[in-house]
């Protein structure tokens, strides 16, 4: 029998909780096919479920993306063959492992030009990207957006992306070295928000000019702020929590701050159906061949050393991607 080995927790906890198990793995069903994976992505939501935060029934496998080489096609499989290169997100948690069986509907083939590594870099949170830009809100030419955490994963690829369709990108990071790297990624403001009054300064670059659009993956930190620096009848995106939840608001402080909107959007529904998914990850495989979108692979770990891949992830000590290397 072929073996896989797996990344898995029993009780959520710290990064040491993760450990590698290695199981015979059955041949694929119908539907399903047999990856040979080669590059992993990871996401912050593996932090969120690792914790418990996204709580998962235990024990349980994680990983949300990679990429791979078909090894075996299931019985009803025709789009794929033994060799394809491909890759998936969308697929149940398990991607954490070398060998994986996933169903064909999640695959898309990897456009020549763009490797295994970068299509683990950027699938998920470019996908991501590509409906906050496009569906949470259309992004125009003039709009003010304002990304936090411009110098992560998914944060660089939204600037990128926005500043491609014509946006006034300011984007915030935690260092004077990361809001370089956002500058790089197409930010045309950047401001540290480690400072504590990073606000008036957001302000001040601005000549006082809000946002028309807040992206907030961080929560916690900077939610409120969040609010005062969205432009009258502007949105709040909050759309991620790596400092933590945010704090729960009365609605009518939404009024109070500006009429503004506010959604709370998730990658996994607007990819659920399979052809909307395919023509999502088509729209972003064309922004990466274009050159629109690119990735920063800030970090690369072995499967033996996830814990080493999420301690570095959490203590934000690197930019841009992490990838697995199985
Ligand atoms: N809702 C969705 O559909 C969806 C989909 C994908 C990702 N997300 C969210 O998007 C965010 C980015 O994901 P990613 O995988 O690309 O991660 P990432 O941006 O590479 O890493 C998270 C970044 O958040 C910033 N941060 C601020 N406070 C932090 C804290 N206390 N602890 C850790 N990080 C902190 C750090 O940048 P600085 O050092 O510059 O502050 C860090 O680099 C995450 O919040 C994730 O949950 C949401």
């Amino acid at each position: 029998m072929k073996m896989a080995r797996t990344v898995m927790i029993t009780e959520y906890g710290g990064p040491e909780k993760m450990s590698v198990a290695t199981a015979g793995i059955s041949a694929p069903a119908t539907g399903e096919v047999q990856l040979r994976q080669t590059a992993i992505g990871f996401n912050f939501i593996d932090v969120y479920q690792r914790k418990g935060i996204y709580p998962l029934p235990l024990p349980t496998a994680l990983g949300h993306e990679a990429a791979g080489i078909v090894e075996e096609a299931g019985p009803g499989v025709d789009q794929f063959r033994p060799g394809d290169r491909v890759a998936y997100m969308n697929a149940g948690v398990g991607a954490y492992a070398d060998c994986r069986n996933v169903p064909s509907e999640r695959l898309v083939r990897i456009p020549d030009g763009v490797s295994d590594e970068q299509a683990a870099a950027l699938l998920f949170k470019g996908i991501t990207a590509q409906y906050l830009l496009k569906k949470t809100h259309a992004v125009k030419s003039g709009e003010i957006i304002l990304v936090h955490a411009a110098a992560g994963g998914v944060g660089q690829i939204l600037c990128r992306w926005a500043k491609g369709l014509g946006a006034f990108v300011i984007g915030t990071a935690g260092s004077e070295e990361k809001c370089g790297i956002a500058r790089e990624a197409g930010c045309d403001i950047t401001v540290n928000y480690s400072e504590k009054n990073w606000p008036a300064a957001l302000l001040e670059a601005t000549g006082g000019k809000k946002a028309d659009v807040v992206y907030d993956s961080v929560g916690k930190d900077t939610f409120l702020k969040s609010l005062d620096c969205a432009a009258q009848f502007g949105l709040v995106v909050l759309y991620g929590a790596a400092s933590g939840p945010a704090p729960s608001i009365d609605p009518d402080l939404l009024n109070k701050k500006g009429c503004l909107f506010l959604t709370r959007p998730s990658v996994f529904p607007h990819n659920a159906d399979p052809a909307v998914f395919r023509a999502n990850a088509a729209d972003l495989f064309d922004a990466i061949s274009s050159g629109l979108v690119t990735a920063d692979i800030g970090a690369r770990f072995a499967l033996d050393d996830i814990g080493a891949a999420h301690i570095v992830a959490e203590s934000r000590a690197t930019h841009g991607s992490i990838v697995i290397i199985p």
